[in-house]
């Protein structure tokens, strides 16, 4: 069968201000900066080496589990469905469901235009019977579809936990939106990390390689190298913990030494131990997440987990009398 073209759109986002969303975040207190800084291209490959670790459960069991749940999606999908995947990076994972599933079309929707092309391209050399399309969008904003090119019912796919790095009311907020776009017929495939032994977790986020430590200090060299920001990553340490009472691992820089970070001509003090807060990443019970997906009008209809039960994947379908808790 011949290869079809890819059908790609482009919401033409305005340039991430890195410059301004990092100024502000030195400035406040607690200090941070947001986790989407992580994912240059060095920082993109750091995280493609954390999903190989061993310590680095997620990715495996997400894996093992849609290898094994993809004929039961395919049954509650039902026939000629549109796969949606959300931030779609490489693509990887949806291939455990094409062959189940067997849409007739697939959206890529992200936020690396030229990350999404190929990947998209590949997808369509590698499965010649489906219809291609691929938006370059922020799926954090608002999604929308690309104008009656997207027929039949929407099965959008959400995999990696990635729910887990916003705040939970983001993390609602996100999920009404979702199904504000798979309308009233349509469904969600999500993976979120649930919580466990908190020394899983531990490892989890402080791995033997030092992986996981050089993503997270990869921020400080891109403030050096794109900002030409004055600061030694080498005065800073990774941390990462889990706050209990949070359900969330955290990630910080902490400063080694009294110290000054320079960014436009301002002057960021640090004493010795004052962190940077870089990412969050919360674990939900089963429970918990499911009561987060009601109060976004979605139905928890099917659950799978892997057999350490350390990951789920589940399957929302949109609750049609009750209406968001929140818009
Ligand atoms: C992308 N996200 C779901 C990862 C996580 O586990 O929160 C990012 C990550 N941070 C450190 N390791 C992996």
């Amino acid at each position: 069968m011949k290869q079809r073209a890819i059908r790609f759109y482009d919401e033409h986002l305005a340039p991430v201000t890195m410059r301004e969303e990092v100024l502000q975040g030195l400035a406040s207190r607690p200090r941070r900066i947001a986790p989407k800084f992580f994912y240059d291209e060095r920082g993109s490959r750091l995280f493609d080496a954390i999903c190989e670790l061993p310590e680095y459960y997620p990715t495996r069991a997400e894996m093992g589990i849609l290898e094994s749940c993809a004929e039961d999606v395919a049954q509650l999908a039902g026939p000629d469905s549109t796969l949606i995947e959300l931030g779609s990076g490489a693509s990887k994972k949806i291939r455990l469901l094409l062959e189940a599933v067997r849409p007739r079309q697939y959206l890529g929707i992200d936020i690396s235009r030229e990350f999404l092309r190929e990947s998209a391209q590949q997808l369509a050399h590698d499965y010649p019977w489906l219809e291609v399309h691929a938006t370059c969008a922020d799926f954090m904003r608002d999604i929308e579809l690309p104008d009656g090119a997207i027929e039949g019912r929407k099965l959008a796919f959400f995999p990696g936990s990635t729910i887990g790095n916003f705040e939970p009311h983001d993390a609602q907020a996100f999920l009404a939106r979702v199904r504000r776009l798979i309308h009233l017929d349509g469904a969600l495939l999500i993976g979120v990390d649930l919580k466990k032994d908190p020394q899983v977790l531990h490892a989890a986020y402080n791995d033997s390689a030092g992986i996981t430590a050089a993503f997270n200090l990869n921020l400080l060299e891109r403030l050096r190298s794109e900002l030409d920001a004055v600061v030694n990553p080498r005065g800073f340490k990774h941390r990462a913990f889990y706050n209990a009472q949070r359900g969330r691992i955290e990630m910080h820089l902490v400063s080694r030494r009294a110290q000054e970070i320079r960014l436009n001509g301002c002057r960021f003090h640090f004493e010795a131990g004052e962190s940077i807060h870089t990412e969050n990443s919360y674990k939900y019970s089963i429970e918990e997440f499911h009561a987060l997906a009601r109060g976004a009008g979605l139905r928890p209809r099917q659950v799978w987990l892997d057999s350490g039960r350390l990951f789920s994947v589940h399957f929302l379908s949109v609750t049609s009398r009750s209406r968001p808790r929140i818009a």
